[in-house]
């Protein structure tokens, strides 16, 4: 395309977005986030946060915040390497250490940073990056980053999603090249599915590749103690890097990476999105401590949810016949097809009370937007059973 004809003007380009059902919008919450929310004044049933344990608000996290405000103060003040890590921050690493049981552990500002900080900073030149095509949008980046000067870009292959015999195949074929480094979700954020830890562990070992795998879907939920689905499959010890967040199920803000001292060492001294930025706010760190002490203490939550996600499964397959994407936790999609359609679906189920919201491309394919339920431990059973309802009245008669 000729630079000529790609529209200067932003407005038209908005009203392309439009006519295409992919206009996005900012909608403006009235309460704090939880199951249930308050939007235009009506109260509403949040089917859309990934505060998936209710811990967003919960008054031991509030508690936490607000003593580390008094002790700490409110900002960071700098970045990491500078003058910005604090003992509070010191603490939480030593803690989220011990709770995947590595040697050690590195707090990011968000999640998106701490896949960047990993991937960037783990593959250079003569690397190879194996990809599921479905990774999130941060290990996409991540990989795909130009980079800076003086700094060689990796190779990059990506394998159809959770196809290992392809993932194999391509593994066989670069074994000529430096690093091979295998990333991906564990539990993928807009399907819901798993992917197969224990093949991709089986692929590592064989080709001596390093193995990031991404939790964010997965940490304080699955897993006997909630470590994730690495702890789940019984394959933890074989996960080189975890990357994970303290903004889904910990209910707060923050990106995290565990590994080997040596990695995480490396890390602090070459990754750029770690180290080009202001350290996290004291008091998120005294919210994330707060949020594994009620992990450790109340597994009934994370049990709560997981029994409650498989029966929410069951109706939406078993009596809507709907397509769930193949989920198996606590995301599950509805696919729909068309954005538009999703989009005409989301605000009907808006207007019955629920907030359920419709993604579209370019965050899944063209012609598989979704309808993306995620469900959390303090949902009530009968206010499901009203969404299957109107669902199925919704769905059959549009
Ligand atoms: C799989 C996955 N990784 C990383 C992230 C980024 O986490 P954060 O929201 O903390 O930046 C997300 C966020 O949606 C995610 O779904």
């Amino acid at each position: 395309m000729k630079p000529s004809a790609i529209p200067q003007n932003w407005s038209d380009r908005l009203a392309d977005l439009e006519l295409q059902g992919l206009r996005r919008s900012l909608r403006i919450l009235e309460s704090a986030q939880g199951p249930y929310v308050t939007v235009s004044g009506r109260s509403l049933m949040n089917l859309s946060s990934n505060d998936y344990l209710g811990l967003a608000a919960h008054p031991h996290l509030i508690r936490a915040v607000k003593q580390a405000v008094e002790c700490w103060g409110w900002g960071a003040g700098g970045s990491r390497l500078v003058s910005g890590t604090m003992g509070i921050h010191a603490d939480l690493e030593a803690r989220l250490a011990s709770f995947k049981g590595t040697e050690a552990a590195l707090v990011c500002s968000t999640g998106y940073q701490a896949n960047l900080a990993a991937i960037r900073s783990l593959a250079g030149r003569g690397d190879v990056i194996f990809l599921d095509k479905l990774n999130h949008a941060s290990i996409i980046d991540a990989a795909f980053a130009r980079g800076h000067a003086g700094f060689e870009s990796p190779a990059v292959r990506v394998f159809p999603h959770r196809d290992y015999s392809r993932l194999a195949q391509l593994l066989e074929r670069t074994r000529s090249v430096g690093r091979r480094i295998i990333v991906t979700d564990s539990v993928f954020s807009m399907e819901g599915d798993f992917s197969d830890l224990s093949a991709i562990v089986e692929l590592k070992k064989r080709h001596d590749a390093l193995l990031i795998v991404d939790e964010a879907h997965a940490t304080g939920i699955w897993g006997e103690r909630g470590r994730g689905l690495a702890e789940a499959m019984g394959i933890a010890a074989d996960v080189d890097v975890t990357v994970g967040t303290l903004s889904k199920a910990l209910g707060g803000l923050g990106g995290f990476i565990t590994a080997s001292r040596a990695i995480i060492d490396w890390l602090v001294n070459t990754a750029r999105p770690f180290i080009y930025t202001t350290a996290l706010p004291p008091a998120a760190c005294a919210a994330a401590m707060a949020a594994l002490d009620i992990i450790d203490r109340e597994p009934d939550r994370r049990l709560r949810l997981v029994e409650l996600a498989a029966w929410f499964r069951d109706e939406v397959t078993g009596r809507l016949g709907l397509d769930i994407a193949g989920s198996c936790s606590q995301i599950v999609p509805v696919v729909v097809g068309p954005a538009d359609r999703a989009v005409e679906l989301s605000r009907n189920l808006e207007e019955a009370g629920f907030l359920v919201p419709a993604i579209r491309p370019p965050t899944v394919p063209r012609g598989k937007s979704r309808l993306r339920i995620s469900l959390c431990s303090e949902h009530r059973r009968t206010d499901l059973v009203r969404l299957i309802e109107v669902l199925g009245r919704i769905w059959r008669s549009e």
